[in-house]
């Protein structure tokens, strides 16, 4: 796949530093130093922004203790304010000074799956500022897997609360250059590391009840949950559109996500019917004089040859690299100056069903059955 972003990193990385006030460490190929590590989880512990990478997507951090530097994170992302944030930790010690209690649930799922791409909502402690649960009495923990994520947190000494670390309303940054595309100038320090490895956001689980509930599906399946506890299920607004004044489970799902800045439209339905409707479609918006976008798989590139900008995000064999690919080919769209994203759709079971969601809500439910 191409990468149009190449100049903006050798803009910013040339010198190893940023063009703006915005600390840089680190880059995709250095390793960041133990005294870099420890400047950026003193900020952190001081009240700070620092963006730094996770397995998922890199982070927003700031410590969650602390409701001024929350307020620091809202702003910087332009996040509406009664979206609750997640409390990452380093150590199951830290869950005592954020939780009421750890259900016998809660205990097995985070035996299964902790560290990782999991993130539980529990009930909060009083201690736990309002600012970060955006007023609510639950609050979502999780303990990261990656290396460099876990020592950032465990050197501040607090838990870090960290949304994703893109503008509002952008696809999630699963590469340090969205991070600085997005935040630099707005943020105190961006921790630059690889690609992310999943590069979807987080399983999000309720545990507050009997069952697992899936408010947000991810790397954690269904299946892998249902095989730990026993039960579980998605919530009933997973994917779809939270109606005018609804109150959703999950405050996240009430807003636009994920989006480029082109329209994307998703096609679902027999494979040949669905690159039939896409090329037709394309030939009608190239010949309105839109740029077209085509985001399909490694298999089918071919059949969209001189049809407009096509990207694939990998082998249809291999959902988990799809999902790697996601947001950066979102993102590569706007890049290229896109206006309309025509997409085909995986099937929704296993991580596919986290690919299916991100890309319904980028392409604000815009769904073609053919
Ligand atoms: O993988 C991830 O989870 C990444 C990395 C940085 O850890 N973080 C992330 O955070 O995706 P964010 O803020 O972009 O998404 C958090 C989601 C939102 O949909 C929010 O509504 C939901 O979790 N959430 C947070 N606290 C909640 C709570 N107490 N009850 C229900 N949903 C909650
Ligand atoms: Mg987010």
């Amino acid at each position: 796949m191409r990468n149009p972003d190449q100049s903006v990193q050798s803009a910013f990385f040339a010198d190893g530093t940023g063009t703006s006030n915005t600390l840089i460490l680190g880059s995709d190929t250095a390793v960041i130093s133990d005294a870099e590590l420890l400047l950026a989880a003193k900020l952190l512990q001081d009240g700070e922004t620092v963006a730094f990478p996770t397995e998922t997507v890199y982070g927003l951090g700031g410590n969650a203790l602390k409701p001024s530097a929350i307020r620091k994170i809202f702003e910087a992302k332009g996040r509406p304010s009664d979206n609750p944030l997640i409390v990452h930790i380093a150590d199951l010690d830290a869950l005592n000074g954020l939780v009421a209690e750890v259900s016998p649930l809660a205990e097995t799922l985070m035996t299964a799956f902790w560290p990782g791409p999991l993130t539980l909502v529990m009930k909060k402690r009083p201690e736990v500022p309002s600012e970060v649960t955006g007023g609510l009495d639950t609050v979502a923990v999780r303990m990261p897997v990656h290396e460099l994520a876990r020592r950032l947190i465990r050197l501040s000494g607090v838990p870090v609360a960290a949304p994703s670390a893109n503008l509002s309303g952008k696809p999630s940054p699963t590469r340090c250059e969205d991070v600085i595309r997005d935040l630099s100038g707005r943020v105190a320090c961006i921790l630059c590391g690889e690609l992310s490895e999943i590069g979807l956001e987080s399983t999000v689980v309720d545990v507050t009840g009997e069952e697992p509930v899936i408010l947000r599906p991810g790397g954690i399946t269904l299946e892998m949950i249902r095989s730990a506890a026993g039960c579980g299920k998605y919530d009933e607004a997973v994917d779809r559109k939270i109606l005018e004044g609804e109150k959703a489970r999950s405050p996240g799902m009430k807003y636009t996500h994920y989006s480029p800045d082109a329209e994307v439209i998703l096609f679902e339905g027999e494979p040949e019917a669905v690159a039939a409707e896409i090329l037709r479609r394309a030939a009608a918006y190239t010949l309105a004089g839109s740029r077209v976008g085509i985001m399909t798989f490694d298999e089918r590139v071919k059949i969209y040859a001189d049809s407009g900008e096509v990207l694939s995000l990998g082998s249809l064999e291999r959902l988990d690299q799809v999902a790697q690919n996601l947001f950066q080919t979102l993102r590569a769209f706007d890049s290229g100056k896109i206006d309309v994203v025509l997409s085909e759709t995986v099937e929704d079971s296993g991580i596919g069903k986290a690919i299916m969601n991100r890309l319904i809500k980028a392409a604000g439910y815009r769904v073609v059955r053919v």
